[in-house]
């Protein structure tokens, strides 16, 4: 099927967007150092540009989770893929997003990181929906709330592809 992509949040507004989260993540953590959690594939293009526009200390790590039973939307319960290389215990903790939909991947991946006892855990995600929510999770560091819309680039896909567009569109179908 033939599909396009429309603009949403163009390349400016995105970047705009990521240096007021650096800003806002270094000033809350004045004088600690910060450890972000990427959630690939699709956190990646966001935690980078974000992590260059944070000014405290920052250490990086990442993890790539599956859900059991293929589609992400229907089960909460997720499978790790890749671990992080790193233990949490002790660390000022943000894991990076791209979206929180439903809320069930997030609900379940900051309950299992949160009993590796890291000092603090926060979340931020670059887009949430929060229409779709079925799930409550608390963000604490969210980009844009956008409407119920099927969005790709930044690091969002669509059957693995769009990954790269350096702004947020959505897809139509012809
Ligand atoms: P959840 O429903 O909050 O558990 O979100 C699960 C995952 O679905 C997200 O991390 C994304 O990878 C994916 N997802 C949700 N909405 C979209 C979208 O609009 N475009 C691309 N991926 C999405
Ligand atoms: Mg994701």
């Amino acid at each position: 099927m033939a599909e396009h992509v429309e603009v949403m949040l163009t390349e400016e507004e995105v970047d705009r967007k990521i240096k007021e989260l650096g800003e806002k993540i270094s000033a809350d953590y004045a004088g600690r150092q910060v450890h972000l959690v990427c959630v690939l594939k699709g956190g990646s293009f966001f935690m980078c540009e974000l992590a260059k526009r944070i000014t405290v200390p920052v250490s990086l790590d990442f993890m790539s989770v599956s859900s059991y039973g293929g589609d992400t939307k229907s089960s909460g319960v997720v499978r790790i893929v890749k671990d992080l290389d790193e233990p949490l215990n002790g660390k000022d903790v943000i894991v990076i997003e791209d979206i929180v939909d439903s809320g069930r991947t997030l609900s379940y991946l900051l309950e299992m990181l949160s009993d590796r006892k890291p000092n603090s855990l926060k979340l931020c995600t670059l887009l949430d929906k929060p229409e779709r929510r079925v799930v409550d999770v608390k963000v604490d560091y969210t980009g844009f709330a956008i409407p119920d819309e099927f969005v790709v680039g930044y690091g969002l896909d669509y059957d693995q592809r769009y990954r790269n567009l350096p702004y947020i569109g959505v897809v139509k179908f012809d």
